[in-house]
């Protein structure tokens, strides 16, 4: 009897695996992985009710508060400036693609209305209101896209299986109850792929916090599932700092561009995936008060060129405050992008990462017979490239059309500027044969 039992699990394990493995993504959903790529630029958005705390969305751990009184918080959250039109402008002003909005963050608060929980902004707080389908609404009526950031991690609900986090938070059992919660992240992922209209992607993090526990079984097929089954055109992307999963539809790298490991989140290998690095402005993800170090407008958009020439999304990340509204600093980075952009924007939506790569001068883009060069920082008035087996036809300035000279060697093409250039991204457009 025992053995038979061992033989079906083993079978049922064994289906299992083969399913996973042999995830063929439906058309649609290829199609959707193109046009993602084509977007280039995303803006993320953290917002919970740390951003009352003011000092980032990791407080509740970091500081060991307690679930019951950290709760509390939500009987005073009133957004009273929160208009879901002035952020969807502003983001869409900066040439961002689409919105990424944490429905639910480690602290484990619903940000949009759930039938699964009373612990969410409709039910507990007094501002009563959908943040969730007010910024649905108002990116369709706007015409941007709208992904979900969903974390696997609960620091307040006493059936989320303790991690290497939140664990001082003062619940009471760590071994919690995996179908209970399992069944909770299902129900609210229903939801949010039922109730808000097409959604580009399901953002997930945390996975990472069983990384003490290999043994853990987040069950991810089933979910990854369950969400191609509701939209078969949503992206599913898990931020776990791996190569992606059987189920996954784009790689997300943290911090860091891909290829690259500064912040040390990002050593594994690039997957022939549509890629996103996720990046923030100042230098937390939710709302800190103290933190005024936003990276100049230069910086920003030389590291959102950084991630086109390597074929990546950048998702851009902005912190709201308690009151409602996007930080000022935030505000002003998004316009100086948005002017940069509409100059600029046809070198990077649409295209892929050029034929010539990553250099520590800049990089390409490409789209069709169209090569854009993107110088950031170059000492010389002379470029090297790399282009065997290229023919050029013609070089310019993209910004003016302006001729740029050349020279073709038995290696490739030396363009010959007329001075050093010092602009934010100085971009030659060749037209190759
Ligand atoms: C990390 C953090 C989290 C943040 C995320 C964004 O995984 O846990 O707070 O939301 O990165 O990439």
């Amino acid at each position: 009897m025992r053995i038979r039992l061992l033989l079906l699990l083993l079978m049922c394990g064994l289906m299992f695996s083969v399913k996973a493995q042999t995830y063929q993504p439906t058309a649609e959903n290829l199609k959707a992985r193109q046009e993602f790529r084509d977007k280039k630029f995303g803006i993320f958005l953290h917002w919970g009710l740390y951003a009352m705390l003011a000092t980032g969305e990791w407080t509740m751990t970091n500081k060991n508060l307690n679930y019951k009184e950290y709760a509390k918080l939500a009987g005073g959250f009133f957004p009273s400036k929160f208009d879901a039109a002035r952020w969807v402008s502003a983001i869409k002003a900066s040439g961002a693609k689409y919105i990424t909005f944490t429905t639910r963050h480690h602290e484990g608060f619903s940000m949009f209305d759930t039938q699964y929980s009373d612990y969410n902004i409709v039910d507990a707080t007094p501002f009563k209101r959908d943040v969730l389908k007010e910024l649905a609404d108002e990116c369709r009526k706007q015409g941007i896209g709208l992904h979900l950031y969903y974390s696997h991690i609960d620091w307040y609900r006493e059936d989320a299986v303790w991690g290497r986090t939140g664990r001082g938070t003062g619940r009471p059992n760590p071994k919690g109850n995996w179908r209970s919660y399992y069944t909770f992240m299902n129900n609210q992922l229903t939801e949010l792929l039922t109730h808000y209209g097409p959604i580009g992607a399901i953002w997930f993090d945390g996975v990472w916090d069983q990384d003490q526990n290999p043994g853990f079984d987040w069950e991810l097929d089933e979910q990854y599932a369950l969400i191609h089954r509701l939209q078969p055109s949503c992206l599913v992307a898990n931020n776990h700092h791996l190569t992606p999963f059987p189920g996954e539809d784009i790689q997300i790298f943290e911090r860091d561009l891909p290829g690259e490991n500064k912040a040390g989140l990002s050593g594994q290998d690039i997957s022939s995936l549509p890629l996103e690095t996720c990046q923030t402005m100042n230098g937390m993800w939710g709302y800190k008060i103290t933190d005024q170090n936003y990276k100049s407008a230069k910086d920003l958009i030389q590291y959102l060129v950084g991630a086109a020439v390597k074929d990546a999304n950048l998702l851009l990340n902005i912190g709201p405050q308690p009151d409602g509204e996007l930080p000022e600093v935030a505000l002003q980075r998004l316009a100086e992008i948005g002017e940069w952009m509409k100059v600029y924007g046809e070198t990077i939506y649409g295209t892929r990462g050029g034929c010539v790569g990553p250099h520590p001068w800049g990089g390409t883009t490409q789209k069709g017979n169209k090569l854009y060069v993107h110088i950031l920082n170059l000492q010389d008035k002379a470029l090297f490239l790399p282009l065997t087996g290229k023919k050029v036809k013609k070089a310019f300035y993209f910004v003016n059309g302006t001729p740029v000279k050349y020279e073709k060697n038995r290696v490739g093409y030396t363009l010959l500027l007329d001075k050093i250039p010092t602009d934010i991204d100085t971009v030659i457009a060749l037209e190759l044969e």
